[in-house]
Protein backbone atom coordinates (compact mmCIF):
# COMPACT_ATOMS: atom_id res chain seq x y z
CA UNK A 1 0.00 0.00 0.00
CA UNK A 2 1.27 3.77 -0.97
CA UNK A 3 2.29 5.60 2.20
CA UNK A 4 0.83 9.32 2.54
CA UNK A 5 4.29 10.58 3.17
CA UNK A 6 7.65 9.56 3.66
CA UNK A 7 9.95 11.38 6.36
CA UNK A 8 13.25 10.94 8.14
CA UNK A 9 12.75 9.11 11.32
CA UNK A 10 16.38 8.37 12.78
CA UNK A 11 20.09 10.00 12.00
CA UNK A 12 23.19 9.45 12.96
CA UNK A 13 26.94 10.33 12.23
CA UNK A 14 30.27 8.76 13.00
CA UNK A 15 33.57 10.03 12.43
CA UNK A 16 37.20 8.18 13.55
CA UNK A 17 39.06 9.54 16.57
CA UNK A 18 41.90 10.43 14.90
CA UNK A 19 42.34 13.99 13.73
CA UNK A 20 44.85 14.91 10.82
CA UNK A 21 45.65 18.83 11.53
CA UNK A 22 46.90 21.03 9.12
CA UNK A 23 49.88 21.05 10.99
CA UNK A 24 50.08 17.01 10.37
CA UNK A 25 50.01 18.05 6.67
CA UNK A 26 52.69 20.55 6.81
CA UNK A 27 55.24 17.52 7.68
CA UNK A 28 54.57 15.90 4.15
CA UNK A 29 53.88 17.91 1.41
CA UNK A 30 54.63 21.52 0.88
CA UNK A 31 51.66 23.73 2.44
CA UNK A 32 50.35 25.42 5.40
CA UNK A 33 47.68 25.60 8.22
CA UNK A 34 47.33 29.33 6.33
CA UNK A 35 46.95 28.74 2.96
CA UNK A 36 44.47 25.53 3.56
CA UNK A 37 42.38 27.57 5.74
CA UNK A 38 41.97 30.61 3.22
CA UNK A 39 41.40 28.75 0.56
CA UNK A 40 39.35 25.83 1.76
CA UNK A 41 38.18 26.76 5.51
CA UNK A 42 39.23 23.16 6.64
CA UNK A 43 41.30 22.96 9.88
CA UNK A 44 41.64 19.24 10.26
CA UNK A 45 39.78 16.16 9.12
CA UNK A 46 39.30 12.56 10.66
CA UNK A 47 41.52 9.49 9.67
CA UNK A 48 40.10 5.92 9.85
CA UNK A 49 42.01 3.59 11.68
CA UNK A 50 44.03 0.32 10.18
CA UNK A 51 41.12 -1.96 11.98
CA UNK A 52 38.35 0.53 10.33
CA UNK A 53 37.05 0.45 7.30
CA UNK A 54 34.03 2.26 5.12
CA UNK A 55 31.57 -0.86 6.31
CA UNK A 56 32.48 0.02 9.89
CA UNK A 57 32.31 2.93 10.31
CA UNK A 58 28.65 2.99 7.82
CA UNK A 59 27.82 0.08 10.62
CA UNK A 60 28.13 2.64 13.59
CA UNK A 61 26.21 5.53 12.03
CA UNK A 62 23.57 3.24 10.64
CA UNK A 63 23.08 1.64 14.31
CA UNK A 64 22.89 4.98 15.53
CA UNK A 65 20.20 5.91 13.07
CA UNK A 66 18.50 2.92 13.88
CA UNK A 67 18.13 3.63 17.60
CA UNK A 68 17.08 7.23 16.78
CA UNK A 69 14.25 5.94 14.58
CA UNK A 70 12.48 3.93 17.72
CA UNK A 71 13.38 0.65 15.74
CA UNK A 72 15.10 -2.48 15.80
CA UNK A 73 17.49 -3.51 12.90
CA UNK A 74 15.23 -6.04 11.12
CA UNK A 75 12.53 -2.93 11.27
CA UNK A 76 15.17 -1.84 7.88
CA UNK A 77 13.81 -3.34 4.22
CA UNK A 78 16.42 -1.91 2.51
CA UNK A 79 20.16 -0.88 3.09
CA UNK A 80 21.76 1.97 0.78
CA UNK A 81 25.24 2.93 1.01
CA UNK A 82 26.27 5.40 -1.15
CA UNK A 83 30.36 5.70 -1.22
CA UNK A 84 33.23 5.91 -3.70
CA UNK A 85 35.74 3.79 -1.37
CA UNK A 86 33.72 0.81 -0.73
CA UNK A 87 36.16 -1.84 0.89
CA UNK A 88 35.73 -4.29 -2.32
CA UNK A 89 34.24 -4.08 -5.73
CA UNK A 90 32.51 -6.97 -4.57
CA UNK A 91 31.00 -7.87 -2.18
CA UNK A 92 28.61 -4.75 -1.56
CA UNK A 93 30.14 -2.58 1.75
CA UNK A 94 25.99 -2.78 1.91
CA UNK A 95 26.08 -6.72 2.02
CA UNK A 96 28.27 -6.06 4.96
CA UNK A 97 27.22 -3.43 6.57
CA UNK A 98 23.75 -5.36 7.01
CA UNK A 99 25.37 -8.50 9.04
CA UNK A 100 27.45 -5.70 10.77
CA UNK A 101 24.27 -3.94 12.19
CA UNK A 102 22.60 -6.57 13.07
CA UNK A 103 19.82 -7.04 10.05
CA UNK A 104 18.90 -10.43 9.13
CA UNK A 105 15.70 -9.13 6.37
CA UNK A 106 16.76 -5.77 4.23
CA UNK A 107 17.91 -5.98 1.03
CA UNK A 108 21.45 -4.43 0.57
CA UNK A 109 23.48 -2.45 -1.78
CA UNK A 110 25.60 0.58 -2.93
CA UNK A 111 24.94 3.76 -5.03
CA UNK A 112 27.68 5.62 -6.53
CA UNK A 113 27.41 8.78 -6.94
CA UNK A 114 30.80 10.14 -5.47
CA UNK A 115 30.44 13.31 -3.13
CA UNK A 116 26.55 13.02 -4.63
CA UNK A 117 25.99 10.07 -3.29
CA UNK A 118 23.87 10.71 -0.60
CA UNK A 119 21.57 12.35 -2.14
CA UNK A 120 20.88 9.92 -4.83
CA UNK A 121 21.07 7.04 -2.47
CA UNK A 122 18.14 9.02 -0.12
CA UNK A 123 15.89 9.61 -3.48
CA UNK A 124 15.93 6.29 -4.44
CA UNK A 125 15.35 5.10 -0.98
CA UNK A 126 12.18 7.41 -0.97
CA UNK A 127 11.20 6.27 -4.56
CA UNK A 128 11.27 2.96 -2.98
CA UNK A 129 9.10 3.78 0.33
CA UNK A 130 6.39 5.75 -1.93
CA UNK A 131 5.90 3.38 -4.65
CA UNK A 132 4.98 1.28 -1.22
CA UNK A 133 7.53 -1.40 -1.73
CA UNK A 134 9.15 -0.84 1.49
CA UNK A 135 8.57 0.66 5.08
CA UNK A 136 12.21 1.97 6.54
CA UNK A 137 15.23 2.39 4.38
CA UNK A 138 18.80 2.81 5.83
CA UNK A 139 20.51 5.20 4.08
CA UNK A 140 24.30 5.96 4.27
CA UNK A 141 26.95 8.03 3.20
CA UNK A 142 30.60 6.58 4.38
CA UNK A 143 33.98 7.48 2.93
CA UNK A 144 37.81 6.19 3.90
CA UNK A 145 39.10 8.46 1.63
CA UNK A 146 42.30 8.43 2.97
CA UNK A 147 43.11 5.10 1.66
CA UNK A 148 42.84 6.87 -1.91
CA UNK A 149 44.92 9.80 -1.48
CA UNK A 150 48.34 10.43 -2.49
CA UNK A 151 50.05 12.52 0.29
CA UNK A 152 52.75 13.89 -1.79
CA UNK A 153 50.12 15.50 -3.93
CA UNK A 154 49.26 18.89 -1.53
CA UNK A 155 46.43 19.97 -4.40
CA UNK A 156 44.38 16.79 -2.88
CA UNK A 157 45.85 15.35 0.36
CA UNK A 158 44.80 18.60 2.44
CA UNK A 159 41.40 18.01 1.02
CA UNK A 160 39.60 15.02 2.30
CA UNK A 161 38.05 13.07 5.41
CA UNK A 162 36.69 9.46 6.57
CA UNK A 163 33.78 8.84 8.13
CA UNK A 164 29.96 8.51 8.00
CA UNK A 165 26.49 9.38 8.62
CA UNK A 166 22.85 8.40 7.98
CA UNK A 167 19.09 8.45 7.87
CA UNK A 168 16.45 6.24 8.05
CA UNK A 169 13.22 7.07 6.28
CA UNK A 170 10.07 5.72 6.68
CA UNK A 171 6.86 5.47 5.10
CA UNK A 172 4.16 7.18 7.50
CA UNK A 173 0.50 7.32 7.43
CA UNK A 174 0.15 11.08 8.11
CA UNK A 175 0.03 13.50 5.36
CA UNK A 176 2.71 16.02 4.31
CA UNK A 177 6.69 16.03 5.62
CA UNK A 178 9.85 14.79 3.66
CA UNK A 179 10.79 15.17 0.17
CA UNK A 180 8.76 18.14 -1.45
CA UNK A 181 11.32 19.06 -4.19
CA UNK A 182 14.12 17.20 -5.96
CA UNK A 183 17.01 17.99 -8.92
CA UNK A 184 19.70 15.76 -10.06
CA UNK A 185 22.43 15.91 -13.14
CA UNK A 186 24.39 14.34 -14.37
CA UNK A 187 27.16 16.10 -16.35
CA UNK A 188 29.81 13.44 -18.20
CA UNK A 189 31.59 16.83 -20.16
CA UNK A 190 33.46 16.79 -16.46
CA UNK A 191 33.82 13.19 -16.40
CA UNK A 192 37.52 13.43 -16.02
CA UNK A 193 37.36 16.59 -13.01
CA UNK A 194 37.81 14.52 -10.40
CA UNK A 195 38.65 10.72 -11.24
CA UNK A 196 40.65 7.28 -10.16
CA UNK A 197 42.48 6.47 -12.99
CA UNK A 198 42.71 2.41 -11.98
CA UNK A 199 41.34 -0.57 -11.10
CA UNK A 200 38.38 -0.56 -12.87
CA UNK A 201 37.80 -2.23 -16.52
CA UNK A 202 39.55 0.53 -18.49
CA UNK A 203 42.67 0.22 -16.64
CA UNK A 204 42.98 -2.78 -14.22
CA UNK A 205 45.37 -2.67 -11.22
CA UNK A 206 48.84 -3.81 -12.65
CA UNK A 207 52.76 -2.84 -11.66
CA UNK A 208 52.55 0.32 -14.32
CA UNK A 209 49.52 1.76 -12.99
CA UNK A 210 51.28 1.10 -9.30
CA UNK A 211 54.03 2.98 -10.63
CA UNK A 212 52.33 5.93 -11.94
CA UNK A 213 50.13 6.49 -8.94
CA UNK A 214 46.95 5.76 -10.96
CA UNK A 215 45.25 4.16 -7.66
CA UNK A 216 45.16 7.61 -6.07
CA UNK A 217 42.28 10.59 -6.90
CA UNK A 218 43.17 13.24 -9.47
CA UNK A 219 41.46 16.08 -9.10
CA UNK A 220 41.34 19.84 -11.50
CA UNK A 221 40.42 21.88 -8.50
CA UNK A 222 39.93 25.11 -10.23
CA UNK A 223 37.26 23.95 -13.17
CA UNK A 224 35.71 21.28 -9.88
CA UNK A 225 35.19 24.91 -7.89
CA UNK A 226 34.15 27.09 -10.79
CA UNK A 227 31.58 24.13 -11.30
CA UNK A 228 30.47 23.05 -8.36
CA UNK A 229 29.84 27.24 -7.26
CA UNK A 230 27.04 27.22 -10.37
CA UNK A 231 25.91 23.84 -10.18
CA UNK A 232 24.90 24.15 -6.36
CA UNK A 233 23.30 27.27 -6.41
CA UNK A 234 21.44 26.05 -9.65
CA UNK A 235 19.98 22.49 -8.40
CA UNK A 236 19.08 23.64 -4.83
CA UNK A 237 17.12 26.40 -6.56
CA UNK A 238 15.05 23.85 -9.09
CA UNK A 239 14.35 21.57 -6.11
CA UNK A 240 13.21 25.02 -3.87
CA UNK A 241 11.02 25.56 -6.94
CA UNK A 242 9.71 22.02 -7.49
CA UNK A 243 8.50 22.12 -3.98
CA UNK A 244 6.51 25.51 -4.83
CA UNK A 245 9.05 27.42 -2.16
CA UNK A 246 11.11 30.41 -2.37
CA UNK A 247 14.66 30.30 -1.28
CA UNK A 248 14.37 33.04 1.35
CA UNK A 249 11.47 30.26 3.24
CA UNK A 250 14.53 27.73 3.80
CA UNK A 251 15.10 27.74 7.40
CA UNK A 252 18.61 25.87 6.49
CA UNK A 253 21.10 24.81 3.98
CA UNK A 254 22.56 21.24 4.01
CA UNK A 255 25.64 21.83 1.71
CA UNK A 256 28.30 18.97 0.74
CA UNK A 257 31.12 20.29 2.13
CA UNK A 258 33.76 20.72 0.21
CA UNK A 259 34.97 24.12 0.75
CA UNK A 260 33.49 27.30 2.97
CA UNK A 261 34.65 29.44 -0.21
CA UNK A 262 32.33 27.43 -2.51
CA UNK A 263 29.41 27.61 0.25
CA UNK A 264 30.16 31.10 0.80
CA UNK A 265 29.47 31.67 -2.77
CA UNK A 266 26.54 30.07 -3.04
CA UNK A 267 24.89 31.72 -0.19
CA UNK A 268 25.91 34.73 -2.39
CA UNK A 269 24.83 33.45 -5.48
CA UNK A 270 20.87 32.75 -3.89
CA UNK A 271 20.98 36.09 -1.79
CA UNK A 272 21.01 34.38 1.91
CA UNK A 273 23.10 35.29 4.74
CA UNK A 274 25.40 32.49 5.62
CA UNK A 275 24.21 31.71 8.92
CA UNK A 276 21.52 29.80 6.55
CA UNK A 277 24.22 27.58 5.40
CA UNK A 278 25.38 24.60 8.09
CA UNK A 279 29.28 24.28 8.02
CA UNK A 280 31.73 21.97 9.51
CA UNK A 281 34.05 21.34 6.79
CA UNK A 282 36.76 22.86 8.99
CA UNK A 283 36.43 19.34 11.12
CA UNK A 284 36.47 16.96 8.32
CA UNK A 285 37.47 18.50 5.41
CA UNK A 286 35.32 16.28 2.64
CA UNK A 287 33.95 13.89 2.95
CA UNK A 288 32.52 13.07 -0.03
CA UNK A 289 29.23 10.80 -0.11
CA UNK A 290 29.63 11.07 3.95
CA UNK A 291 29.41 14.77 3.75
CA UNK A 292 25.56 15.89 4.17
CA UNK A 293 24.81 13.02 6.02
CA UNK A 294 27.35 13.69 8.33
CA UNK A 295 26.45 17.65 8.65
CA UNK A 296 22.38 16.97 8.40
CA UNK A 297 22.71 14.63 12.09
CA UNK A 298 25.27 17.30 13.28
CA UNK A 299 22.70 20.01 12.45
CA UNK A 300 19.68 18.22 13.92
CA UNK A 301 21.77 17.53 17.07
CA UNK A 302 23.01 21.13 17.57
CA UNK A 303 19.42 22.41 17.73
CA UNK A 304 19.91 23.98 14.29
CA UNK A 305 16.81 22.12 12.50
CA UNK A 306 13.13 21.75 14.32
CA UNK A 307 9.59 20.58 12.92
CA UNK A 308 8.24 22.23 10.60
CA UNK A 309 11.74 23.38 8.69
CA UNK A 310 12.20 23.99 5.55
CA UNK A 311 15.73 22.26 4.95
CA UNK A 312 17.78 21.79 1.77
CA UNK A 313 20.27 18.79 1.39
CA UNK A 314 22.44 19.96 -1.75
CA UNK A 315 25.65 18.28 -3.29
CA UNK A 316 28.21 17.75 -6.40
CA UNK A 317 30.26 15.48 -7.23
CA UNK A 318 32.75 13.43 -9.52
CA UNK A 319 30.85 12.49 -12.62
CA UNK A 320 30.15 15.23 -12.51
CA UNK A 321 26.88 14.91 -10.39
CA UNK A 322 24.31 17.01 -8.50
CA UNK A 323 21.63 16.52 -6.69
CA UNK A 324 19.24 18.71 -4.34
CA UNK A 325 16.33 17.97 -2.05
CA UNK A 326 14.06 20.44 -0.75
CA UNK A 327 12.52 19.04 2.38
CA UNK A 328 9.83 19.65 5.50
CA UNK A 329 11.15 18.42 8.71
CA UNK A 330 8.91 16.42 10.92
CA UNK A 331 10.82 14.29 13.75
CA UNK A 332 11.65 16.05 17.18
CA UNK A 333 14.99 16.54 17.45
CA UNK A 334 15.39 15.29 20.71
CA UNK A 335 15.19 11.83 19.95
CA UNK A 336 18.75 12.45 19.03
CA UNK A 337 20.12 11.49 22.69
CA UNK A 338 19.02 7.90 21.57
CA UNK A 339 22.48 7.52 19.63
CA UNK A 340 24.24 8.01 22.56
CA UNK A 341 23.16 4.03 23.38
CA UNK A 342 25.14 3.00 20.48
CA UNK A 343 29.16 2.03 21.12
CA UNK A 344 31.47 2.92 18.46
CA UNK A 345 32.16 -0.14 17.29
CA UNK A 346 31.02 -2.45 14.88
CA UNK A 347 32.18 -6.21 13.63
CA UNK A 348 32.34 -6.53 9.75
CA UNK A 349 32.70 -10.14 8.88
CA UNK A 350 35.89 -11.00 7.48
CA UNK A 351 37.13 -12.87 4.58
CA UNK A 352 38.43 -16.59 5.56
CA UNK A 353 41.98 -17.75 5.58
CA UNK A 354 43.07 -14.39 4.50
CA UNK A 355 44.96 -11.69 5.60
CA UNK A 356 44.56 -8.43 4.18
CA UNK A 357 47.31 -5.94 4.19
CA UNK A 358 48.21 -3.03 6.19
CA UNK A 359 45.07 -0.21 4.52
CA UNK A 360 47.25 2.62 5.44
CA UNK A 361 49.11 4.47 2.72
CA UNK A 362 52.98 4.65 3.77
CA UNK A 363 53.34 8.58 4.00
CA UNK A 364 50.27 9.05 5.57
CA UNK A 365 51.67 6.34 8.44
CA UNK A 366 54.58 7.89 8.85
CA UNK A 367 52.49 11.39 9.86
CA UNK A 368 50.00 9.52 12.20
CA UNK A 369 53.07 8.06 13.64
CA UNK A 370 54.58 11.45 14.47
CA UNK A 371 57.59 10.62 11.63
CA UNK A 372 59.83 13.59 11.57
CA UNK A 373 59.02 15.75 8.44
CA UNK A 374 60.08 14.45 5.17
CA UNK A 375 62.43 16.37 3.11
CA UNK A 376 60.18 18.26 0.46
CA UNK A 377 62.57 17.60 -2.69
CA UNK A 378 61.55 14.19 -1.95
CA UNK A 379 57.89 14.89 -2.60
CA UNK A 380 57.36 14.09 -6.64
CA UNK A 381 53.83 15.95 -7.43
CA UNK A 382 50.75 13.70 -8.60
CA UNK A 383 50.94 15.66 -11.44
CA UNK A 384 47.40 14.10 -13.28
CA UNK A 385 47.91 12.72 -17.01
CA UNK A 386 45.88 14.81 -19.35
CA UNK A 387 42.77 12.39 -20.47
CA UNK A 388 41.73 12.71 -24.18
CA UNK A 389 38.51 10.70 -24.94
CA UNK A 390 39.62 7.33 -26.09
CA UNK A 391 39.06 6.87 -29.16
CA UNK A 392 36.80 3.38 -30.32
CA UNK A 393 38.05 1.67 -33.61
CA UNK A 394 35.06 1.71 -36.04
N1 LIG B 1 49.30 24.32 -0.17
C1 LIG B 1 49.93 25.36 -0.67
N2 LIG B 1 49.82 25.72 -1.97
C2 LIG B 1 49.03 24.97 -2.75
C3 LIG B 1 48.32 23.85 -2.28
C4 LIG B 1 48.50 23.53 -0.92
N3 LIG B 1 47.87 22.48 -0.36
N4 LIG B 1 47.62 23.32 -3.29
C5 LIG B 1 47.85 24.06 -4.37
N5 LIG B 1 48.71 25.07 -4.06
C6 LIG B 1 49.25 26.13 -4.91
C7 LIG B 1 49.15 25.79 -6.37
O1 LIG B 1 50.26 25.01 -6.77
C8 LIG B 1 49.15 27.17 -7.00
O2 LIG B 1 50.46 27.63 -7.05
P1 LIG B 1 50.98 28.45 -8.33
O3 LIG B 1 50.10 29.67 -8.37
O4 LIG B 1 52.41 28.72 -8.00
O5 LIG B 1 50.77 27.56 -9.49
C9 LIG B 1 48.41 28.03 -5.99
O6 LIG B 1 48.47 27.29 -4.74
C10 LIG B 1 46.98 28.28 -6.35
O7 LIG B 1 46.40 27.02 -6.68
P2 LIG B 1 44.93 26.92 -7.16
O8 LIG B 1 44.65 25.51 -7.58
O9 LIG B 1 44.64 28.02 -8.14
O10 LIG B 1 44.16 27.24 -5.80
P3 LIG B 1 42.64 27.47 -5.59
O11 LIG B 1 42.39 28.78 -4.97
O12 LIG B 1 41.84 27.10 -6.81
O13 LIG B 1 42.32 26.37 -4.46
C11 LIG B 1 41.35 24.17 -4.25
C12 LIG B 1 42.54 24.99 -4.75
C13 LIG B 1 41.24 24.35 -2.75
C14 LIG B 1 41.59 22.71 -4.59
C15 LIG B 1 40.05 24.70 -4.93
O14 LIG B 1 40.26 24.81 -6.32
C16 LIG B 1 38.87 23.82 -4.70
O15 LIG B 1 38.36 23.73 -3.59
N6 LIG B 1 38.33 23.17 -5.76
C17 LIG B 1 37.17 22.30 -5.61
C18 LIG B 1 37.64 20.96 -5.18
C19 LIG B 1 36.54 20.08 -4.75
O16 LIG B 1 35.57 20.52 -4.17
N7 LIG B 1 36.70 18.80 -4.99
C20 LIG B 1 35.82 17.83 -4.51
C21 LIG B 1 34.87 17.39 -5.50
S1 LIG B 1 33.79 16.30 -4.81
C22 LIG B 1 34.07 14.66 -5.20
O17 LIG B 1 33.22 14.08 -5.83
C23 LIG B 1 35.28 13.91 -4.74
Amino acid sequence: MQPKSVRITGWGMYAPERRLTNADLERVVDTSDEWIVQRTGIRERRIAAANETTATLSAIAGKRAIAVAGLAPDDIDVILVATLTPDYWMPSTGALVKEAIGNTTAAAMDVMAACSGFVYAYTSADAYLRAGTFRHALVIGAETLSRFLDFSDRSTCILFGDGAGAVVLSASDEEGGGMAGLELTTDPDGAYMIWLPSGGARSPVSGQTLARGEHFVRMEGKETYRYATKTLASSALKAIERAGWQPDEIDLFIPHQANVRIIESVAKGLGLPMEKMFVNVDRYGNTSAASVGIALAEAVDEGRIKVGDKVVLVAFGAGLTSGAIALEWTADPAAGARAASVEPVASVREPQDWSSVDPIPDRLRHVLEGGPPVPLDDVVPGEPEHASPRKVPA
